[in-house]
């Protein structure tokens, strides 16, 4: 038994306990533990403070006790797990084995979240159906690790799919800021809604043909009688489709949002989708919002976009996650770098490696934002942009102030109108924001770009 079985293992019984995965801190805990490190030792590794990891820990450790024993702390995990891991695996081996055809259908692995049973869609319109067991294929779908807030976010994306039917969504948002994971919490609470859920990914680049036969296939491997198109599935059953990653099939060096030139007949796809009739539910991932759901959306068609901004308040449990100090300094850090999880999670490892967690010393300085690691991140989004875009992002960048647009700037080559289309696209990619000045709305970078654009 490895340490990553036993984190596995771990993880699955606290799914199982309180369907949440274990946070990162309580992953390097269990992995501690299991190396018989002591608290200062994985507090060090983790760049947080030791009382912090003995809180933790201590939560953990009550989770487990039911499984482990009344007596459980961090000097018996070990040995307590290695007891119950070998008495599981001699009860559960011949179970396991009974199962293994059912679940490896196709050379893929089937999971749910709940567990890792294969499980058969109730036929359409059957009695049990307000209470379903979907068939669920989350094996290309990130792991969900912390996840704090989005009770907003969740609650509008239940509303449009469960009350409003709602057969096209897109969330768009900056890298890292917390699409995929949004979308798994969603999963977790609406499964019993469906009777297929798939998550596949884009990252690769499938045609649309192939995309097609994978999820054809997934259909497949229910006991239902097979259909000849996806529409036919979205029809006969109640499907959620998560593609991940949408962005791959864009272009770099156009507007936001143009495919490829061999993946244009995605965008008519999502339009089928979105205007005929059935019962499913398709959901883009992507950095950018395609263009052409704006005009579905105009048209009054089932269609819906949740343009996906950083945590508020919230984002606290991110740095008292990491263990920072200065605590009456931590909303001032959250509304620098705008509540984006992944570029609070970057920032506080920075705080402890140059001032040991202290963000006081870390704003001490106050005047400009600093970006270290944040560099490359946001360097990808600015290497898509077209040449407009540059040049309206640059021009933007070099005003003091938000700007008004409705007159044509002095200091720009662009044309108002692709000065109009720039902007618009770069609002698409969430580099730049529409902000009200009094009563005008009036447009600005987003101001972490704005300060890598001034460093640079
Ligand atoms: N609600 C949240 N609470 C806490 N941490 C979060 C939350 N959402 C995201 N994160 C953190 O940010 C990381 C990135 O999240 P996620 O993978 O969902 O982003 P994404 O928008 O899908 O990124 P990409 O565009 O690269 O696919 C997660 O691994 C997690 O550490
Ligand atoms: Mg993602």
């Amino acid at each position: 038994m490895n340490v990553e079985d036993v984190v596995e293992w771990v993880n699955n019984l606290i799914v199982d306990k309180t369907g949440e995965h274990l946070t990162p801190l309580q992953e390097a805990i269990v992995t501690g533990a299991w190396q018989r490190q002591k608290y200062p030792q994985i507090a060090k590794d983790f760049h947080c403070s030791e009382s912090h990891v003995k809180k933790e820990a201590a939560k953990l450790w009550e989770k487990l006790r039911e499984e482990l024993g009344e007596d459980l702390n961090k000097l018996n995990f070990r040995s307590k797990l290695e007891k119950k891991y070998r008495v599981s695996q001699a009860s559960q081996l011949g179970h396991c084995l009974l199962q293994i055809d059912n679940i490896n259908i196709g050379g893929q692995f089937i999971q749910t979240i709940e567990d890792t049973k294969i499980r058969s869609p109730n036929p359409p319109n059957s009695p049990q159906n307000n209470e379903r067991s979907p068939l669920i294929d989350l094996t290309e779908a990130p792991e969900l690790t912390s996840f704090y807030d989005r009770t907003s976010e969740l609650s509008t994306l239940k509303q449009w799919i469960l009350q409003a039917h709602t057969r096209l969504i897109t969330v768009y948002g900056l890298s890292r800021i917390g699409k995929s994971a949004l979308t798994l919490k969603l999963i977790e609470q609406t499964q019993t809604e469906f009777d297929y859920i798939i998550w596949l990914s884009l990252t690769n680049t499938p045609t649309l043909s192939t995309l097609q036969t994978e999820l054809k296939q997934f259909f497949g491997r229910s006991p239902q009688p097979p259909l000849p198109t996806i529409i036919d599935y979205f029809r006969a059953s109640r499907c959620l489709v998560i593609l991940d990653d949408v962005h791959n099939i864009f272009s770099s060096g156009q507007l936001a949002g143009e495919y490829l030139a061999e993946y244009k007949d995605y965008g008519k796809f999502f339009k089928q989708i979105a205007t005929s009739s059935h019962q499913s539910c398709l959901i883009l991932l992507c950095w950018e919002k395609p263009r052409e759901i704006t005009a579905l959306e105009a048209e009054n068609r089932p269609a819906r976009t949740l343009h996906l901004k950083g945590l508020g308040e919230e984002a606290a449990e991110i740095l008292r996650e990491k263990g920072l100090a200065d605590e009456e300094k931590w909303s001032d850090l959250i509304a620098l770098y705008q509540g984006h999880p992944s570029w609070l999670n970057i920032i506080a490892a920075t705080i402890w490696e140059l001032f040991d967690g202290s963000v006081s010393l870390f704003l001490a300085d106050g005047t400009d934002l600093f970006l270290g690691d944040l560099e490359p991140i946001l360097e990808s989004h600015l290497e898509r942009l077209s040449d407009s875009e540059n040049k309206a992002f640059y021009w933007l960048a070099s005003q003091n102030e938000a700007v008004d647009i409705s007159q044509q700037p002095t200091d720009s080559d662009l044309s108002k109108s692709e000065l109009w289309q720039a902007i618009q696209s770069l609002a698409r990619r969430s580099l730049v924001e529409k902000i009200l000045v009094g009563s005008r709305s009036k447009f600005q970078i987003n101001p972490v770009f704005q300060q890598y654009i001034k460093s640079k």
